[in-house]
């Protein structure tokens, strides 16, 4: 049975899905019509790829939030599904927030979310309350658990938030099932919760996994905890932090926490902590194990504070990253576009040891769908003081891609690049220091530019504003480099 509400959304995108305005990527998840946000259920049902997102399709606002879906056997050629929940029941009936799925052994897929619903008080106030519930379904429609929510206020610890309790993340590990949901503790600040189950259905309240006290921003949101090259991994998406040197930025982040895991415990051992990405636009990240046994991560390509930038003549507003191999390099969490993007690569152009000691362009380097690796070293002993790529050109426009091997800082700004929005159009971060040798790699897909340093050491995104005909790469430096050059179209 098709819910009113799944059954009006549905009807209002239909005439979106099959139809490919050409504003939109070529490789990018955007939704089929209107607002989305978070990735959600990233994750494998019956040998493909599905991914379900923040939904609200009737404006490019974000509004009651339903699930949009699209699916996917290689991460870069999508397919649109129908949406797949929307407010329609009393335990979600103010939304459907971001939440996971898996695959049961019945062959069923199992959606667990944040059902929202908001209920005036004594005092006329009106408060918002956060619950997990359950849908189950066969990759298309979803029918919603009887039983939800199946996690509620008396599967809180003491102080914990009944206001700020949503985004689990499921997973199955030594036959059990467990999920890491996100709250705020009596502090105030962020904490994970544990919970666990053994058939995805009932489920308990195990601890604290992990508490924020404020070192990480306020509330934590969208967690996502699993094992990788040995290690553990703990992602959370922070509110409001504030700057900690060039690591971390001031508001919504995205904070990637290392360190061992004690299942029998259930006890998180945080070793190190690093910033997920360095750019403007990145949030709420969430992976999916492959079918060979990869980690991919996928994020929004966003950034809350400037989601009211936006481009009055789309249909669609947001988008997801590139999906990316995340790995543990000395000790560094990397992170590089999925491999099956080399497919799509065509038209080579390469240089090798090309002298750059001015301004200057190279013939056949250019474009907006383009995936472009630029590796850089200096050319004579006292090296260069700067070395500069910049994409998306056309004598008006401009990203400007800077490296500065005396302080190892990368920085980025897209202030030219069309945006007519008064915010922050610039990141620095550093990079390991490699004595004047720094490889770029930069994937670009219209309006969005990812920048991959060191084989996958840093990842910064950014969204650009420009027209896509903006598409000249050129390139700078004071002093003298040399650089190897590869640029392929990614042709989708
Ligand atoms: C993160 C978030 C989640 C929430 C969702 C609502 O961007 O705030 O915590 O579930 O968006 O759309």
């Amino acid at each position: 049975m098709i819910s009113d509400s799944l059954l009006r959304a549905r009807t209002f995108e239909q005439k979106y899905i099959e139809f490919q305005d050409p504003k939109r990527p070529c490789f990018h998840v955007t939704g089929t019509v209107g607002w989305i946000n978070d990735p959600n259920g990233f994750s494998v049902y019956k040998g493909e790829y599905h991914l379900f997102y923040q939904y609200h399709p009737y404006s490019k606002e974000w509004g009651p939030m339903h699930w949009g879906h699209v699916k996917t056997k290689d991460f870069i050629r999508w397919e649109r599904l129908p949406a797949a929940l929307a407010p329609d029941t009393e335990a979600d009936r103010d939304g459907c927030f971001s939440g996971s799925a898996l695959e049961l052994e019945d062959g069923r897929q199992l959606l667990m979310y944040t059902g929202v619903y908001k209920e005036t008080g004594e005092d006329l106030e009106i408060r918002e309350y956060q619950r997990q519930s359950i849908a189950l379904g066969d990759g298309i429609n979803y029918v919603k658990y009887e039983g939800n929510p199946v996690l509620d206020a008396d599967d809180l610890p003491e102080g914990g938030s009944l206001y700020d309790f949503r985004d689990p993340k499921i997973w199955k590990e030594g036959g059990s099932f467990f999920a890491v949901v996100a709250n705020r503790a009596a502090d105030e600040s962020g904490s994970v919760l544990l919970f666990r189950s053994e058939d995805g259905f009932y489920w308990k309240y195990v601890k604290i996994l992990v508490s924020n006290h404020d070192e990480f921003g306020k509330m934590w949101e969208c967690p996502d905890f699993f094992s990788l090259d040995g290690e553990q991994v703990l992602v959370v998406s922070p509110q409001d932090m504030v700057p900690m040197g060039l690591e971390f930025h001031a508001g919504n982040g995205v904070v990637c926490m290392m360190g061992g895991w004690d299942r029998e415990k259930c006890s998180f051992q945080r070793e190190r902590a690093q910033s997920m990405d360095y750019g403007i636009d990145f949030y709420a990240p969430q992976t999916v194990e492959t079918i060979d046994g990869r980690r991919v991560m996928i994020a929004w390509m966003q950034n809350w504070a400037t989601s009211r930038c936006q481009d009055p003549t789309a249909d669609f507003f947001g988008m997801m990253t590139v999906p990316r191999e995340l790995g543990i390099r000395n000790g560094r969490l990397i992170q590089n576009p999925v491999r099956e993007l080399e497919n799509y690569r065509q038209n080579r152009v390469t240089y090798q040891n090309v002298l750059v000691n001015r301004q200057m362009n190279l013939a056949g380097i250019f474009g907006r769908v383009m995936d472009l690796t630029v590796q850089v070293r200096p050319a004579t002993e006292m090296g260069y003081a700067y070395f500069q790529l910049n994409v998306g050109e056309d004598g008006e426009h401009g990203a400007f891609i800077c490296y500065e091997p005396g302080s190892s800082i990368v920085k980025v700004d897209r202030t030219r690049s069309g945006g007519c929005f008064d915010i922050v159009h610039e990141r620095s971060f550093f990079v390991r220091p490699q004595e004047g040798r720094v490889k770029i790699r930069v994937v670009m897909d219209k309006n969005s530019l990812e920048i991959f340093v060191n084989d996958g050491e840093q990842a910064a995104s950014f969204l650009l504003y420009s027209p896509v005909t903006a598409q000249a790469v050129s390139f700078g430096a004071r002093g003298a480099a040399l650089m190897d050059v590869e640029k392929y179209d990614l042709v989708v």
